[in-house]
């Protein structure tokens, strides 16, 4: 009898190999990871945990200090209590004692405020006393986990006293950035300039977390590891793309943040335009940083502006009103606390976008997201064209599903082909299947958080998945005609959505318009 076909590898196989690449490819070096803001809520949520579980994998450097700085008291135990705290609540792992000792006898605090000369003065005298005494080399990332407004004057503060040379390369210095990089073209290009001042490019990391998530990193190797997709990703065989990413959650305790931001800025300039560079680019020559972030950037640039009038035809805002949130009532967005009662800032944006170029010519890209939508789901959807009206798709009123490539970014993470099978039996009659992948299934565990990836790669010295100043800046160009003419718009109505449903009614007509409709994931 033949052997049966090994389906999946076996486990241990499989890890080995994982591990093996993941050794090739990534090296952190020994250094100083220091958190201005080490006592908000980004390093207790996202960063220190993320750190944490480095640390359980062994891919944090045998040797290093992570040194939260901030305004409050703290002492170094408090310190290591409001990690633990963090770790239990938002760790992918859970906390283990053996591992917490010895991750905990990293961390450090140091009481400081960056606008006294002084306070900065001490703090340097502080990291070289612990570099020394854990014999670091004296490499430092300096992660800015504090709100875009205080980019520029810690930067300034950083030179000042003297923590960094521009080109410096041993020990190195590096810079962590969060989106988003400023309110508009304009603040970006302060910002940017502000941290050019200081740091090289080179030394620059502007995090979109959304690169670090591995069905992200996925798509590439979709793309470019597979014969079968990339024949077909062009304007031949495509009948449109959709992009949906959807939050159930409203606003929460972020108003002061969001009323000055929208999903536009929040989402759409960021998050979802480096999906769709991922989705929509040529393939580069190679997979170096600068040669992928080419490609990006030239995708960016060949999105169609859309000036004036136009933007109306092609963008929907919208604004979440009373609903529920998985049956629970909740409030709409302007009676959150915080939230002007008159806001006029969009929870929901929807668009259909063209890319002008050889590939996607005349193929609609239609990207929606919003906060308080029936779940929290992101799914890529590339749509085939309809096979031809002939054989087993004549029948105009049964017309066949076209095939769906739809890759599932969050949360059941995995990618689907959605084809058509014939129904056993004597009759030609047919029925649509899903092929269907799930990392869980296939990989077992849970994929890394995106922190995880970022830091590493920051510690490794790979910028290929942050933001190069360019790209951020081409970002905003191309959005800053929606907002202009959203600005001018102080007193048209705007649409709203119940939450806990898919958008407003105007975003299904910007799609059905067309003939399409939208995919809910
Ligand atoms: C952030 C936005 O960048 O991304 C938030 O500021 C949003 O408003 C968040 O909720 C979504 O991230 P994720 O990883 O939960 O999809």
């Amino acid at each position: 009898m033949p052997e049966s076909p090994v389906l999946n590898p076996p486990k241990e196989s499989l890890v080995e190999q994982l591990k093996v690449g993941e050794m090739l490819s990534i090296a952190a070096e020994p250094a100083s990871i220091v958190i201005f803001g080490g006592a908000g809520d980004l390093a207790h949520r996202k960063l220190l945990p993320a750190l944490y579980n480095l640390h359980l994998d062994g891919l944090l450097p045998p040797r290093s200090a992570i040194v939260g700085i901030g305004r409050k008291a703290m002492s170094g135990d408090q310190y290591r209590e409001f990690a633990k705290d963090g770790i239990k609540q938002f760790s992918r792992r859970p906390l283990e004692d053996h591992a917490w000792e010895t991750f905990a006898a990293d961390l450090f605090f140091i009481t400081a405020s960056i606008d006294e000369d002084a306070s900065l003065a001490a703090v340097g005298s502080r990291l070289d006393v612990i570099e020394h005494e854990r014999e670091l080399p004296g490499n430092r990332i300096y992660y800015l986990a504090v709100p875009s407004s205080l980019f520029v004057p810690t930067v300034k503060q950083l030179h000042r006293a003297r923590f960094v040379a521009k080109h410096q390369d041993r020990p190195w210095a590096r810079i962590i950035v969060e989106k988003p990089i400023g309110q508009d073209l304009e603040s970006a290009r302060v910002i940017n300039d502000a941290i050019a001042e200081v740091f090289d490019e080179r030394q620059i990391y502007r995090i979109d977390h959304y690169l670090g998530k591995e069905t992200v990193q996925n798509i590439l190797v979709l793309r470019f590891a597979n014969s079968i997709f990339e024949p077909l990703f062009n304007q031949k065989y495509v009948d449109h793309v959709q992009m949906t990413v959807a939050e159930s959650e409203g606003v929460g305790t972020r108003a002061g943040y969001y009323e000055q931001a929208g999903a536009l800025r929040d989402m759409l300039q960021n998050h979802m335009l480096q999906l769709l560079a991922l989705v929509a680019m040529e393939p580069p020559y190679s997979l170096d940083s600068e040669v992928v972030r080419d490609e990006k950037l030239e995708l960016i640039r060949a999105l169609r502006r859309m000036e004036g009038p136009a933007v109306d035809e092609s963008v929907v805002r919208a604004q979440y009103s009373a609903g529920f949130d998985m049956g629970r009532p909740v409030i709409g967005y302007r009676e959150e606390q915080g939230v002007d009662a008159k806001s006029r800032i969009e929870t929901y944006v929807a668009l259909q976008i063209w890319i002008d170029n050889w590939r996607w010519a005349g193929v609609p890209f239609f990207l929606r997201t919003g906060k308080g939508l029936p779940k929290r789901a992101s799914e890529i959807a590339i749509q085939l064209k309809e096979v031809p009206p002939i054989l087993f798709n004549a029948n105009k009123s049964a017309k066949l599903d076209p095939n769906v490539l739809s890759i599932r970014i969050q949360p059941d993470e995995g990618f689907a082909l959605g084809i058509t099978s014939k129904i056993p039996g004597p009759q030609a009659r047919v029925y649509p299947v899903q092929m269907d992948f799930h990392y869980g299934t296939t990989f077992g565990g849970t994929s890394p958080e995106a922190y995880e990836r970022l830091l590493l790669d920051v510690m490794a010295g790979d910028q290929t998945l942050f933001m190069r100043r360019d790209m951020v800046e081409a970002a905003w160009q191309w959005v800053m005609p929606i907002l202009d003419r959203w600005g001018g718009q102080t007193s048209e109505p705007l649409a709203t959505y119940p939450a806990g449903e898919w958008g407003p009614p105007e975003a299904d007509r910007l799609i059905e318009a067309t003939g399409r409709r939208w995919r809910n994931p």
